[in-house]
Protein backbone atom coordinates (compact mmCIF):
# COMPACT_ATOMS: atom_id res chain seq x y z
CA UNK A 1 0.00 0.00 0.00
CA UNK A 2 2.66 2.83 -0.62
CA UNK A 3 1.50 6.26 -1.27
CA UNK A 4 4.49 8.21 -3.25
CA UNK A 5 4.15 10.68 -0.97
CA UNK A 6 4.32 8.76 1.82
CA UNK A 7 7.55 6.48 0.94
CA UNK A 8 5.82 3.96 2.89
CA UNK A 9 4.47 0.54 1.82
CA UNK A 10 1.79 0.67 3.73
CA UNK A 11 0.68 -3.14 4.74
CA UNK A 12 -3.07 -4.38 4.69
CA UNK A 13 -4.41 -6.99 6.03
CA UNK A 14 -3.14 -8.98 3.80
CA UNK A 15 0.20 -8.17 3.45
CA UNK A 16 0.22 -7.54 7.09
CA UNK A 17 -0.54 -10.95 8.29
CA UNK A 18 0.68 -13.46 5.90
CA UNK A 19 3.92 -15.77 6.95
CA UNK A 20 5.78 -16.76 4.63
CA UNK A 21 6.86 -20.09 4.67
CA UNK A 22 10.13 -20.83 6.15
CA UNK A 23 13.00 -21.89 3.57
CA UNK A 24 14.06 -25.51 3.26
CA UNK A 25 18.33 -26.08 3.89
CA UNK A 26 19.94 -28.02 1.10
CA UNK A 27 21.05 -30.92 2.55
CA UNK A 28 24.63 -30.47 3.60
CA UNK A 29 25.70 -33.17 1.11
CA UNK A 30 24.32 -31.84 -1.98
CA UNK A 31 26.86 -31.42 -4.64
CA UNK A 32 25.99 -29.57 -7.18
CA UNK A 33 24.96 -26.15 -7.19
CA UNK A 34 21.89 -25.60 -8.81
CA UNK A 35 21.22 -22.65 -10.31
CA UNK A 36 18.60 -20.50 -8.28
CA UNK A 37 15.23 -21.28 -9.88
CA UNK A 38 12.93 -17.57 -10.51
CA UNK A 39 10.47 -16.98 -7.43
CA UNK A 40 6.94 -18.08 -8.76
CA UNK A 41 4.80 -14.86 -9.04
CA UNK A 42 2.17 -16.41 -6.05
CA UNK A 43 -1.11 -15.24 -5.43
CA UNK A 44 -0.05 -12.57 -2.38
CA UNK A 45 2.66 -11.44 -4.61
CA UNK A 46 0.16 -10.63 -7.11
CA UNK A 47 -2.39 -9.25 -4.09
CA UNK A 48 0.44 -7.49 -3.00
CA UNK A 49 1.20 -5.32 -6.07
CA UNK A 50 -2.44 -4.95 -6.79
CA UNK A 51 -3.10 -3.14 -3.02
CA UNK A 52 -0.04 -1.29 -3.34
CA UNK A 53 -0.54 -0.02 -7.03
CA UNK A 54 -4.09 0.86 -5.83
CA UNK A 55 -2.77 3.24 -3.04
CA UNK A 56 -0.31 4.71 -5.26
CA UNK A 57 -2.78 5.85 -7.88
CA UNK A 58 -5.28 6.79 -4.74
CA UNK A 59 -3.00 9.24 -2.75
CA UNK A 60 -2.17 10.67 -6.76
CA UNK A 61 -5.58 11.23 -7.13
CA UNK A 62 -5.97 12.83 -3.59
CA UNK A 63 -3.13 15.44 -4.16
CA UNK A 64 -4.29 16.37 -8.11
CA UNK A 65 -8.17 17.12 -6.57
CA UNK A 66 -6.70 19.22 -3.72
CA UNK A 67 -3.66 21.34 -6.20
CA UNK A 68 -4.82 24.39 -6.57
CA UNK A 69 -2.55 25.35 -8.90
CA UNK A 70 -4.05 23.35 -11.21
CA UNK A 71 -6.86 24.81 -14.09
CA UNK A 72 -9.88 23.01 -13.83
CA UNK A 73 -8.98 21.42 -17.03
CA UNK A 74 -6.09 20.30 -16.41
CA UNK A 75 -7.36 19.07 -13.18
CA UNK A 76 -10.27 17.25 -14.48
CA UNK A 77 -7.84 15.36 -17.28
CA UNK A 78 -5.75 13.75 -14.45
CA UNK A 79 -8.54 12.85 -12.87
CA UNK A 80 -9.47 10.88 -15.62
CA UNK A 81 -6.27 9.54 -16.72
CA UNK A 82 -5.96 8.11 -12.95
CA UNK A 83 -9.39 6.90 -12.52
CA UNK A 84 -9.37 5.05 -15.84
CA UNK A 85 -6.26 3.09 -14.76
CA UNK A 86 -7.19 2.66 -11.33
CA UNK A 87 -10.64 1.30 -13.04
CA UNK A 88 -8.29 -1.31 -15.71
CA UNK A 89 -7.24 -2.64 -12.20
CA UNK A 90 -9.94 -3.80 -11.38
CA UNK A 91 -10.48 -0.96 -8.70
CA UNK A 92 -11.38 -1.36 -5.57
CA UNK A 93 -13.36 -4.72 -6.17
CA UNK A 94 -10.12 -5.76 -6.81
CA UNK A 95 -8.46 -4.11 -3.68
CA UNK A 96 -10.35 -5.57 -1.68
CA UNK A 97 -10.10 -9.42 -3.07
CA UNK A 98 -6.83 -8.88 -2.12
CA UNK A 99 -7.37 -7.83 1.10
CA UNK A 100 -10.06 -10.21 1.86
CA UNK A 101 -7.72 -13.12 0.92
CA UNK A 102 -5.06 -11.55 3.53
CA UNK A 103 -8.17 -11.01 6.34
CA UNK A 104 -9.74 -14.35 5.79
CA UNK A 105 -6.54 -15.87 7.50
CA UNK A 106 -5.29 -13.70 9.99
CA UNK A 107 -6.28 -9.56 8.88
CA UNK A 108 -10.04 -8.03 10.16
CA UNK A 109 -10.51 -11.07 12.90
CA UNK A 110 -7.23 -10.33 14.47
CA UNK A 111 -9.26 -6.79 14.65
CA UNK A 112 -12.17 -7.97 15.90
CA UNK A 113 -10.88 -10.58 18.36
CA UNK A 114 -8.78 -7.27 20.23
CA UNK A 115 -12.11 -5.52 20.10
CA UNK A 116 -14.16 -8.08 21.78
CA UNK A 117 -11.63 -8.68 24.16
CA UNK A 118 -10.78 -5.07 25.41
CA UNK A 119 -14.75 -4.34 25.38
CA UNK A 120 -15.19 -7.59 27.70
CA UNK A 121 -11.70 -6.30 29.99
CA UNK A 122 -12.68 -2.96 30.56
CA UNK A 123 -16.33 -4.50 31.19
CA UNK A 124 -17.68 -2.56 28.51
CA UNK A 125 -19.32 -5.67 27.41
CA UNK A 126 -23.56 -5.33 29.31
CA UNK A 127 -24.36 -8.33 31.65
CA UNK A 128 -27.13 -9.08 29.95
CA UNK A 129 -28.22 -8.76 25.72
CA UNK A 130 -31.01 -6.78 26.79
CA UNK A 131 -29.42 -3.79 25.85
CA UNK A 132 -26.88 -4.04 22.99
CA UNK A 133 -23.90 -2.40 22.63
CA UNK A 134 -24.28 -0.32 19.11
CA UNK A 135 -20.73 -0.92 16.83
CA UNK A 136 -19.97 0.77 13.61
CA UNK A 137 -17.27 -0.58 12.09
CA UNK A 138 -15.76 1.26 9.20
CA UNK A 139 -14.21 0.36 5.97
CA UNK A 140 -15.75 -3.11 6.90
CA UNK A 141 -14.74 -6.24 4.54
CA UNK A 142 -17.47 -8.42 6.17
CA UNK A 143 -19.93 -8.11 9.41
CA UNK A 144 -17.13 -9.84 11.98
CA UNK A 145 -19.35 -8.75 14.53
CA UNK A 146 -22.58 -10.23 13.53
CA UNK A 147 -22.09 -13.61 15.76
CA UNK A 148 -22.07 -11.81 18.88
CA UNK A 149 -25.51 -11.44 20.72
CA UNK A 150 -24.58 -8.29 22.76
CA UNK A 151 -23.37 -6.30 19.80
CA UNK A 152 -25.55 -4.79 17.76
CA UNK A 153 -22.88 -4.02 14.51
CA UNK A 154 -23.31 -1.52 11.27
CA UNK A 155 -20.92 -2.48 9.24
CA UNK A 156 -19.85 0.13 6.82
CA UNK A 157 -17.45 0.25 3.53
CA UNK A 158 -17.08 2.47 0.23
CA UNK A 159 -17.75 -0.73 -1.92
CA UNK A 160 -19.42 -3.59 0.05
CA UNK A 161 -18.33 -7.05 -0.61
CA UNK A 162 -21.50 -8.35 0.81
CA UNK A 163 -24.80 -7.63 1.79
CA UNK A 164 -24.14 -7.49 5.23
CA UNK A 165 -22.01 -4.61 4.73
CA UNK A 166 -23.96 -0.91 3.81
CA UNK A 167 -22.72 1.04 1.29
CA UNK A 168 -21.47 4.49 2.57
CA UNK A 169 -18.53 6.96 2.80
CA UNK A 170 -17.54 7.55 6.26
CA UNK A 171 -16.96 11.28 5.55
CA UNK A 172 -20.87 11.61 4.44
CA UNK A 173 -21.83 9.02 7.47
CA UNK A 174 -23.98 11.21 9.61
CA UNK A 175 -26.17 10.02 12.68
CA UNK A 176 -28.59 12.36 14.30
CA UNK A 177 -28.14 13.60 18.29
CA UNK A 178 -28.43 11.02 20.41
CA UNK A 179 -28.57 8.27 17.97
CA UNK A 180 -24.18 8.18 17.89
CA UNK A 181 -22.32 4.34 18.84
CA UNK A 182 -21.41 2.88 21.75
CA UNK A 183 -18.34 1.94 19.86
CA UNK A 184 -16.54 2.97 16.39
CA UNK A 185 -13.83 0.65 14.97
CA UNK A 186 -11.43 2.23 12.12
CA UNK A 187 -9.26 -0.99 11.17
CA UNK A 188 -6.50 0.02 8.52
CA UNK A 189 -8.63 2.53 7.30
CA UNK A 190 -7.27 5.66 8.14
CA UNK A 191 -4.00 4.82 5.99
CA UNK A 192 -6.21 3.79 3.33
CA UNK A 193 -6.60 7.59 2.68
CA UNK A 194 -4.07 9.55 0.55
CA UNK A 195 -4.42 12.60 1.93
CA UNK A 196 -3.04 13.54 5.32
CA UNK A 197 -5.45 16.49 5.70
CA UNK A 198 -8.30 14.16 4.77
CA UNK A 199 -7.19 11.71 7.26
CA UNK A 200 -6.91 14.46 10.14
CA UNK A 201 -10.95 14.92 8.88
CA UNK A 202 -11.86 11.15 9.38
CA UNK A 203 -10.51 11.71 13.06
CA UNK A 204 -12.71 14.52 13.45
CA UNK A 205 -15.30 12.66 12.30
CA UNK A 206 -15.22 10.25 14.60
CA UNK A 207 -16.60 12.86 17.56
CA UNK A 208 -19.30 13.46 16.11
CA UNK A 209 -20.48 9.40 15.66
CA UNK A 210 -19.15 8.19 18.93
CA UNK A 211 -21.63 8.79 22.08
CA UNK A 212 -19.71 10.47 25.01
CA UNK A 213 -17.98 7.93 27.23
CA UNK A 214 -17.94 5.74 24.13
CA UNK A 215 -15.39 3.97 22.62
CA UNK A 216 -13.25 4.50 19.55
CA UNK A 217 -10.70 1.31 18.39
CA UNK A 218 -7.81 2.56 15.97
CA UNK A 219 -5.88 -0.16 14.00
CA UNK A 220 -2.86 1.26 12.04
CA UNK A 221 -0.19 -0.57 10.40
CA UNK A 222 3.01 -0.32 13.05
CA UNK A 223 4.98 1.83 10.68
CA UNK A 224 2.92 4.82 10.44
CA UNK A 225 3.48 5.23 13.61
CA UNK A 226 7.08 3.35 14.45
CA UNK A 227 9.26 4.71 11.78
CA UNK A 228 7.32 7.69 10.30
CA UNK A 229 9.24 10.88 9.95
CA UNK A 230 6.02 12.82 10.99
CA UNK A 231 4.46 10.60 13.32
CA UNK A 232 4.82 8.67 16.60
CA UNK A 233 2.36 6.84 19.20
CA UNK A 234 2.37 9.82 21.25
CA UNK A 235 1.43 12.44 18.95
CA UNK A 236 -0.66 10.31 17.73
CA UNK A 237 -2.45 10.04 21.02
CA UNK A 238 -1.98 13.79 21.66
CA UNK A 239 -4.38 14.12 18.13
CA UNK A 240 -6.48 11.97 19.22
CA UNK A 241 -7.05 13.86 22.74
CA UNK A 242 -6.95 16.99 21.20
CA UNK A 243 -10.37 15.42 19.93
CA UNK A 244 -11.49 14.59 23.33
CA UNK A 245 -10.17 11.06 23.01
CA UNK A 246 -8.59 9.63 25.86
CA UNK A 247 -6.16 6.84 24.93
CA UNK A 248 -7.48 3.48 26.88
CA UNK A 249 -4.97 0.95 25.67
CA UNK A 250 -2.51 0.39 23.00
CA UNK A 251 -0.67 -2.64 21.79
CA UNK A 252 1.78 -3.01 18.84
CA UNK A 253 2.02 -6.74 17.13
CA UNK A 254 4.53 -7.05 15.43
CA UNK A 255 3.10 -5.26 12.34
CA UNK A 256 -0.29 -3.58 13.55
CA UNK A 257 -0.57 -0.88 16.44
CA UNK A 258 -3.66 -0.88 17.95
CA UNK A 259 -5.64 1.59 20.35
CA UNK A 260 -8.93 1.79 22.24
CA UNK A 261 -9.84 5.48 23.71
CA UNK A 262 -12.53 6.62 25.63
CA UNK A 263 -14.77 9.56 24.67
CA UNK A 264 -14.31 11.95 27.23
CA UNK A 265 -16.18 14.87 25.30
CA UNK A 266 -13.76 17.57 26.02
CA UNK A 267 -12.31 18.68 23.00
CA UNK A 268 -9.29 21.53 22.95
CA UNK A 269 -8.69 22.86 19.34
CA UNK A 270 -5.26 21.89 19.33
CA UNK A 271 -3.65 22.07 15.35
CA UNK A 272 -1.30 19.37 14.02
CA UNK A 273 0.61 20.65 11.19
CA UNK A 274 3.08 18.25 9.44
CA UNK A 275 6.38 18.70 11.26
CA UNK A 276 9.58 16.20 10.92
CA UNK A 277 9.64 14.64 14.30
CA UNK A 278 12.08 11.88 13.41
CA UNK A 279 15.60 12.94 11.54
CA UNK A 280 17.52 10.55 9.59
CA UNK A 281 17.21 8.42 6.65
CA UNK A 282 14.87 4.77 6.10
CA UNK A 283 12.01 7.06 7.39
CA UNK A 284 8.21 6.65 5.68
CA UNK A 285 6.41 9.92 5.15
CA UNK A 286 3.29 8.64 6.99
CA UNK A 287 1.58 11.88 8.27
CA UNK A 288 -1.72 13.09 9.69
CA UNK A 289 -2.73 16.60 9.61
CA UNK A 290 -5.58 17.80 11.97
C1 LIG B 1 -7.46 -2.24 3.98
S1 LIG B 1 -9.20 -2.33 3.95
C2 LIG B 1 -9.41 -2.66 5.66
C3 LIG B 1 -10.44 -3.72 5.85
C4 LIG B 1 -10.65 -4.16 7.30
N1 LIG B 1 -11.19 -3.07 8.11
C5 LIG B 1 -9.40 -4.75 7.92
O1 LIG B 1 -9.00 -4.31 8.99
O2 LIG B 1 -8.85 -5.70 7.36
C6 LIG B 1 -9.75 -0.65 3.83
C7 LIG B 1 -11.24 -0.56 3.55
O3 LIG B 1 -11.68 0.75 3.92
C8 LIG B 1 -12.66 1.16 3.00
N2 LIG B 1 -12.77 2.63 3.04
C9 LIG B 1 -11.81 3.52 2.73
N3 LIG B 1 -12.27 4.78 2.86
C10 LIG B 1 -13.56 4.67 3.29
C11 LIG B 1 -14.58 5.62 3.60
N4 LIG B 1 -14.36 6.94 3.46
N5 LIG B 1 -15.78 5.18 4.00
C12 LIG B 1 -16.03 3.85 4.10
N6 LIG B 1 -15.10 2.90 3.82
C13 LIG B 1 -13.87 3.30 3.42
C14 LIG B 1 -12.15 0.61 1.67
O4 LIG B 1 -13.19 0.51 0.73
C15 LIG B 1 -11.59 -0.75 2.09
O5 LIG B 1 -12.54 -1.78 1.97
Amino acid sequence: MAAPGDNFSSPTAESLHRKTGSRKTAPKDYKKKKKPKPKPVTEVRVDRSVISKLHVLNKELDTVRSDQSLSQGTKQARVNKLETEIQKMGGLDAYQAASKRGACCHGNTTTSNWVIKQLKKFKVKPASEIKRLRLLDVGALDNHYHRHGWLDCTAIDLNPQTDRVTKADFFHYQVEEGQEYDVVVLSLVINFVGDPKKRGDMLRHCCHVTKENGHLFVVLPLPCLSNSRYLTHQLFCDMLHSLGFQKLRCHDSKRLSFFMFQRIGKRRSKSFPKQVVRTGPNHNNFSIVL
